[in-house]
Parts: structure tokens; C-alpha cells; sequence
């Protein structure tokens, strides 16, 4: 039966390009398990978009001398063209600035307000007389208590990834006058609190039944939060780039936005649903009934920084509001590592997601992080291993069974699919094993296992090469025509699943195949399920799937 699954990728800062660690972390995970949900027949609804607010766009923008919007405007044109030529099948990508996001975020705000989730109160801020502001966490840097690292920010450490208070850092300063003589001082402001002690029981009836199937490190984050206790979280910030709270007297404040990024979710699907046409769509994904409490499943496709934003803070915006799915699934990925270390930005450490595109296209740089999906632990990036995984497994494995067949089949059978004769007991095994992979991977994929189910379609892609081999059909042919054709068919019947079973993980790769198939249109809108390429059906000449590459020459992941 169809299912609408909601896929929630993380919101990349409007302030970079992307590096691959963020395409592994979330967006590719989420597309590949998105595209395969669709081919399953289900009905699938995909949003993000680019995260606008929050200091590390003024960050950027204080360092560039232009305005926050101007940042965003820029990198979020950009991130659009990456997506484009990774080929992220969004079904809406939006951006924090739009004016539909702003308005369900302060409706949000209001609803919280009137259920009594918020509370005013007068706190004490850091604040940099020299620069003579508020200083919001990131602006303050000092060293992490826990680690040690110098650069520590004063709401997380980059290094351990400890979330933290400015309070907590050794020697803070200030980062935009750098001045270290200057002290931070604390000064007085009025902050609307969100009271999260009061939604720790529900939170955590629902974590209970919630949690079953998902991975045990986010389990582990969160049973951690729970067992602590929740305290009481500042809601607005003393900053003037983000959602203006809409409370008279707090003009000079706006939510924080952490707290509008993931309400995101919520507020694209709004959208998604307005420029469709159809402005109610929206509640068919997310609004809750006795009859229908879950009016969709709901993935979301995250890095493990972001655990505790996913799993507490949002389920805990969606139970004060009410009425709103929760999450049904957070399946966090761990770290990808760069070149042996950890992937920062600020630390220079990154391989820009064009970058990577440049030299080696989107189907490789798809296959190699999927391949190497931080699922259950950290991994490491290195080119030299993409290559190595591009050559050894995309060329010599799928792309060559796919092309020994195709040219040999254009040459000695005049470009059209043989007839099977009779099937022998290799025959059978081939296509009973390529049967078999669609429930195999399928079910991998649909448990979020996506390196299994690439695993899964890769071990039919080496069964198919062993069975050419072992078959040689270029030999038969010489004596025994019928015999050689029999074999190719079963091969092309392989090579018609290999190109569904591989569609979610490489596109292009496999609409390519699809029309070296001699079908039409596109392979995204097959069905997940064994079909039989027709016999006698035209194959067009056939050209490589993919290329071979030279190791790189640079020994570090920076190029
Ligand atoms: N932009 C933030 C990050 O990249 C948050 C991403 S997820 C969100 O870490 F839902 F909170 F937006
Ligand atoms: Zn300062």
C-alpha cells in the first residue's frame, strides 16, 4: 500500500557552496532513499532549503563587508546550480528568507505563546564593549573546556562538537575585534524562554515508543538529553537578522534560528503546497487526526551535529504546538573525515562540493560517498580512493558487463535484444539472483541501510561479469548462435535491473543504461520491480557508462 514518506534533509547554511562532507552527511543520503521510495510506488515529498539566518551568514557577511541577505542571496543561487548538476531530486528547495517561512514561523511562535510554552525574562548577555553589542554564542571564541581546542565557539566546540555556553569557555574574545584585552562583559536583556521542562514527558513518551528502529548512536543522544533533564532554552536573540519575534517591545530581537531552521521542514511543505495551487496539500503531510495520526512518515536525513536539534528540540516544538506529525525516523549520519582529519570550513579543511564535481562528475562522487556512507561510524574522504572505487568498481564491474554486452549484442545481432532459447542452470541462477536483489536492496534501503543496498546491487553487478565470463558468449557464437543469444538475454534481463536497483544511488549512470536498453523516458519513473527488457527490442549504439581516471596526482583532499 502507497505511503506518503516526507523527506526532511538538513538546511545547509546560505553561506558556502557545500562540501562533500554535508552531501554525505544528508543530502545524498536523502535523495537516494527519496527516489527509491518514489520507484516503491510510494508518494514522496522531498523539502529543504538554504538556512539564512543565524551568525554564521552575519559572520560572512561582517568578514566580506556586505549585508547578510546579499550572503544569502549569493551562495543560495549557487547551492541551487550544485544541486542541479549532483542531480538532487528536491521536490521543494526554499530558503529561510521567504516570506512564507516567516509568517508560519511567528504563527508558531504565537501558538507556543498562547499554550504557555514561553516566558519572559531578564538574563544577562555577553556583550563586547568595544564593538558595543550583544554578542551572540558564535561570536565569542575562546578554548573548549572539555577538549582543549583554542578556536572553541561559544555554542559548540568544532573539535569535540560539546555543545556549549560562552559562560563555559577559557579566555574568551571576542571575534570581531579579536580584542583580548578587552573583557566580554554580561549585560542585562529580556528574552522570551521556552519552558522545555514542560514538554519532557511527553517528549519522552514518545522517544519511548519512537525510538525502536532507529540507530542506536541517536538513541544514545537521546536518552543522554532525557535522562539530564531539559532546561529552559532562550528563544530570542539580541541579533537583527532572522524571524522578528512578533511581541511589541522585542523589535530589536528576533527567534533564534536554530528554532525557525527546523520549523523549515514545516514552513517549505506550506509553500510547496501555495505554489502548486493547492494551498491545503500541506496539511495531508502534516496535520494529525484521531482517525490518521500519522498522516505521513517523516525521515530526517541529518549529520550528527545536528541530533539533538532533530530529536529534541523540533519533536519538542511539534509536541507544544500540536497537532503536527512527529518524526519517524532520524538516521543520522556519523562524520566523513577529510584526508585523516575532521571536515571544518573554518579550518580550511574541505572539499568543495563543485570541486569534487569538476573532476569527477556526479556519478562517481554519488557512488564513492554512498560507498563509503559514515552509517555506523566515521569514515574517511580521500580522492585517491574515489578513483579507486570509480575504476575497480564502476568501470570494471557494471560499466564493462554493461558494454562487453551492448557492443557485442550491436555487432552479432544486429542491435536488437536476442531471444532466450532454453534457459540452463546458470541461466536460472543469474536471473533468479537479479529477482531477488530488488527485495534485498529494497528492503536495505527502506531501513535507511543505504551502503547495504548498494552493496546489494554492486554483488548482482560482479555476478553478472563472472556469468559473461564464464558464458562467453563470444565463443559460443561461433558455434553455437542460439546458445550466445540465450546467454546476452539473460545478461540485458541483469542489466534492466542493474539500472533500477542502481537509479536511486546514480542517476545519470542509469537513465543512460535505460535508453541503451532501448526504453524511453525516464528510469526515475520505473517501478522498484523485476521486468523483463523485451526480446527484439532496438538497442541504440552503445557508448561507455562510465570513465576510467587517472590516480590524482595531489596527495591531499584539497586539489
Ligand atoms: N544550517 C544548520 C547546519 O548546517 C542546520 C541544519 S538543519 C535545520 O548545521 F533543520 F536545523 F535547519
Ligand atoms: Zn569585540
Amino acid at each position: 500500500m502507497a505511503e506518503r514518506i516526507l523527506v526532511c534533509i538538513a538546511w545547509p547554511y546560505a553561506k558556502s557552496v557545500t562540501h562533500v562532507g554535508q552531501i554525505v552527511g544528508s543530502i545524498l543520503p536523502g535523495d537516494i532513499f527519496a527516489r527509491y521510495q518514489r520507484m516503491a510506488g510510494n508518494e514522496v515529498l522531498m523539502v529543504s532549503g538554504s538556512d539564512a539566518h543565524g551568525t554564521p551568514i552575519t559572520v560572512e557577511a561582517d568578514a566580506e563587508g556586505i549585508s547578510p541577505a546579499e550572503v544569502v542571496e549569493r551562495y543560495h543561487t549557487q547551492i541551487l546550480k550544485v544541486w542541479e548538476r549532483l542531480g538532487v531530486s528536491w521536490d521543494h528547495y526554499t530558503v529561510t528568507t521567504n516570506p512564507t517561512h516567516y509568517e508560519a514561523v511567528q504563527q508558531f511562535f504565537l501558538t507556543l505563546l498562547e499554550k504557555g510554552y514561553l516566558f519572559k525574562e531578564t538574563t544577562t548577555s555577553p556583550y563586547c564593549p568595544t564593538d558595543d553589542r550583544f554578542l551572540q554564542d558564535r561570536y565569542i571564541l575562546g578554548t573548549c573546556p572539555n577538549c582543549g581546542f583554542p578556536r572553541a565557539r561559544g555554542d559548540q566546540c568544532e573539535q569535540c562538537g560539546k555543545l556549549l555556553d560562552p559562560e563555559q569557555l577559557i579566555d574568551p574574545y571576542c571575534r570581531i575585534c579579536l580584542s583580548k584585552e578587552s573583557t566580554i562583559e554580561f549585560r542585562e536583556t529580556e528574552h522570551y524562554f521556552w519552558d522545555l521542562p514542560k514538554v519532557q514527558p511527553a517528549l519522552e513518551e514518545w522517544a519511548k515508543t519512537a525510538m525502536t528502529h532507529w540507530r542506536p548512536h541517536v538513541v544514545g543522544v537521546v536518552n543522554g538529553w532525557l535522562n539530564e533533564g531539559l532546561k529552559p532554552r532562550a528563544f530570542t536573540r539580541d541579533i537583527d537578522w532572522g524571524v522578528p519575534v512578533p511581541v511589541p517591545g522585542f523589535e530589536n530581537k528576533r527567534i533564534y534560528v536554530w528554532y525557525d531552521a527546523v520549523m523549515g521542514y514545516y514552513t517549505a511543505t506550506i509553500e510547496w503546497a501555495k505554489q502548486r495551487g493547492t494551498p491545503d496539500a500541506w496539511k495531508d503531510w502534516w496535520v494529525t487526526t484521531e482517525e490518521n495520526p500519522q498522516p505521513s512518515k517523516s525521515y530526517y536525513f541529518i549529520g550528527k551535529d545536528n541530533i539533538t536539534f532533530h530529536t529534541i528540540i523540533w519533536p519538542a516544538l511539534l509536541l507544544g504546538h500540536g497537532g503536527l506529525v512527529l518524526p519517524y525516523d532520524v538516521p543520522a549520519n556519523e562524520f566523513m573525515q577529510m584526508g585523516g582529519a575532521k571536515a571544518s570550513a573554518s579550518e580550511g579543511n574541505v572539499v568543495w562540493t563543485p570541486d569534487a564535481l569538476d573532476r569527477y562528475g556526479p556519478d562517481a562522487l554519488r557512488y564513492y560517498l554512498a560507498a563509503v556512507m559514515p552509517e555506523q561510524r566515521d569514515t574517511n574522504f580521500s580522492y585517491e580512493d574515489l578513483v579507486r572505487r570509480n575504476n575497480d568498481e564502476l568501470v570494471a564491474a557494471f560499466g564493462n558487463a554493461a558494454h562487453r554486452t551492448l557492443t557485442f549484442v550491436q555487432k552479432h545481432f544486429a542491435g536488437k535484444v536476442p531471444p532466450a532459447g532454453a534457459l540452463t542452470a546458470e541461466d536460472e541462477a543469474l536471473l533468479a539472483a537479479t529477482r531477488a536483489a530488488f527485495d534485498a536492496a529494497g528492503e536495505a534501503i527502506n531501513a535507511v541501510r543505504l551502503r547495504d543496498g548498494l552493496n546489494e546491487a554492486m554483488s548482482l553487478a560482479r555476478v553478472v561479469n563472472k556469468y559473461l565470463d564464464d558464458q562467453a558468449p563470444w565463443k559460443t557464437i561461433k558455434t553455437d548462435r542460439e546458445r550466445a543469444g540465450t546467454a546476452l538475454n539473460v545478461v540485458i534481463q541483469a542489466l534492466g535491473a542493474l539500472r533500477l536497483l542502481l537509479a536511486p544511488y546514480i542517476p545519470h549512470a542509469c537513465q543512460k543504461l535505460h535508453e541503451l536498453l532501448g526504453f524511453e523516458g525516464e528510469v526515475a519513473q520505473c517501478t522498484w520491480a523485476y521486468a523483463p527488457v523485451p526480446e527484439g527490442q532496438t538497442l541504440p549504439a552503445p557508448t561507455p557508462l562510465f570513465t576510467k581516471f587517472d590516480p590524482p596526482v595531489e596527495a591531499t583532499v584539497q586539489g
